[in-house]
């Protein structure tokens, strides 16, 4: 979708949006006013009301756009509600007037526009008996503003929107289709943005001593693979963060099998990766000046004759020894591998990992909010912060030794579960034992976020593309400038 800068409307257009705050309708005028006093429409972020006028011989159709109270969150979802209004409604084009209603900044226009183009995401790709009419109509909105031209500096905004996409896409691909091979291939078209991408495969992975992840692919017949993608945009000597992601294609649980109803959804077990390989083209795709390298350990966790047995120790690449308790469990066999590889390679200061990791989380924190885990106060301050302001939120959870204790084995170093309460701290105790000494890291389980029932703010119902938005906003609030 092309979103366009102009400083006055279109007089001639047919479809014209009005962005309205809240409370504001009744200023409107008195055709429009009078649609909104019908549609009970008062300007609430999100909400629309549609009327329809005879301008001479022409019909035009009119919406009104609620903003609410004129937040960034509040006009991206005033966007967002235009589009989901106006994808497959036949309009091919939407001129939003915003001279015409209430003050407005530079801002408050780019956050309407950026709404707009997240909410366009949809994947029809296997939809091939689509009705014409519930194809997707609408290609350009252009955007009516007294702010000069905002072209250059919606360049990074369309960035970020594409990071955002993209990452969409990964995590809704069925799991035949998207694998470690293919999710790889996927993300070679990063290198034309000026991403370097490394990737081991399994022989690689096996001379370094990557017992864990390797043990979680035994069972699939496809291969493992581990991909960095790494930006250098900063000064070359400065260490880079590190973003991990847990790109398991699809997780059945291994031997320790899960359920049937709704084992689906563990397509988007790679929703960790997924939001890894986003926020990369995001940060590349704007040329963010930092250094930063997103790795993604990709592996099938399936049952097989070969597959890792409950019982089984496995050596990790760190040295350390893990007893799989439960198969399921194995997001940190992938984790804990490629945060090891990562330290080795990259002497990062700062690692962030991204993982649909438990279902205990989705318990805790429902779909609101993603549970993040630092052993760094001001890392994870700042997180939260990044959150806030993408609307990517996180709730810090307790980390301690009392909790560490719950995954001694008897056996081995560690296994790799806990009891049943407090599942989401055990997993990242877990990955906490491979992290090194002097190295901020933060964990961020996104089991809740990866995928939504319903429709959000800026998102229909499916992939939501959660964190890519978050690691971007990270990283121009801290490591640019
Ligand atoms: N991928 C799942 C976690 C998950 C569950 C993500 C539901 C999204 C929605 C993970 O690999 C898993 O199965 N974890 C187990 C761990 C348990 C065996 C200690 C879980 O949460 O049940
Ligand atoms: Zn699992
Ligand atoms: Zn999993």
């Amino acid at each position: 979708m092309d979103i366009q800068f102009v400083a006055q409307i279109d007089v001639s257009a047919d479809v014209v949006a009005f962005p309205v705050r809240k409370g504001e309708a009744e200023a409107l005028g008195a055709l429009l006013g009078a649609a909104a006093a019908q549609a009970r429409f008062d300007g609430s972020a999100g909400s629309i009301a549609e009327t329809a006028a005879l301008d001479g011989e022409q019909a035009k159709r009119l919406l009104l756009v609620g903003i609410g109270e004129g937040s960034e969150h509040d006009l991206e979802r005033g966007g967002a509600a235009l589009t989901a209004k106006l994808q497959t409604s036949g309009a091919t084009e939407v001129h939003v007037d915003f001279a015409g209603t209430g003050p407005s900044d530079a801002d408050d226009v780019l956050a309407f526009a950026m709404g707009a183009r997240l909410r366009n995401w949809r994947l029809d790709t296997y939809r091939t008996r689509l009705a014409d009419k519930a194809k997707p109509s609408l290609n350009t909105v252009i955007i009516a503003s007294p702010h000069g031209d905002l072209s250059a500096r919606w360049a990074a905004n369309e960035a970020i929107a594409e990071g955002v996409a993209f990452t969409q896409t990964l995590v809704a691909e069925p799991p035949n289709i998207l694998y470690p091979e293919s999710f790889v291939e996927r993300c070679q078209h990063l290198a034309d943005l000026g991403v370097e991408l490394e990737v081991l495969d399994e022989r690689q992975m096996k001379a370094l001593g990557m017992g864990a992840l390797l043990g979680v692919a035994q069972g699939s017949t496809r291969p493992p693979r581990l991909l960095a993608m790494r930006w250098n945009g900063g000064n070359p000597g400065d260490a880079p963060v590190v973003f991990i992601g847990k790109g398991v294609t699809f997780d059945t649980g291994g031997i320790s099998l899960k359920p049937g109803p709704g084992m689906d959804m563990m397509k988007w077990d790679m929703g960790g990766a997924g939001a890894v390989a986003g926020a990369m083209k995001a940060i590349a795709g704007r040329k963010a000046k930092a250094n930063v390298v997103g790795v993604v350990g990709l592996v099938e966790n399936m049952p097989d004759g070969n597959a890792m047995r409950p019982g089984d120790i496995v050596t990790t690449m760190s040295g350390q020894t893990v007893e799989v308790l439960n198969t399921d469990a194995e997001g940190r066999l992938v984790l804990c591998d490629a945060i090891s590889w990562a330290q080795k390679t990259y002497a990062p200061r700062v690692i962030v990992d991204l993982a649909t990791l438990t279902g205990a989380m989705v318990i805790s924190l429902g779909h609101e909010y993603a549970g993040l885990f630092a052993n760094d106060d001001t890392l994870a301050a700042d997180l939260i912060a990044a959150g806030e302001a993408s609307n990517n939120k996180l709730w810090r959870f307790p980390l301690s030794p009392a909790y560490d204790k719950l995954i001694d084995s008897p056996i081995a170093d560690m296994k790799n579960i806990g009891p049943r309460e407090g599942g989401s701290i055990t997993a990242a105790q877990f990955l906490k034992r491979f992290v090194d000494e002097g190295v901020a890291w933060a964990h961020l389980d996104i089991a809740g976020m990866a995928w939504a029932d319903k429709d959000g703010p800026v998102y229909a119902k499916g992939a939501t593309g959660y964190g890519v938005r978050l690691l971007d906003r990270y990283i121009a609030a801290k490591h640019e400038g």
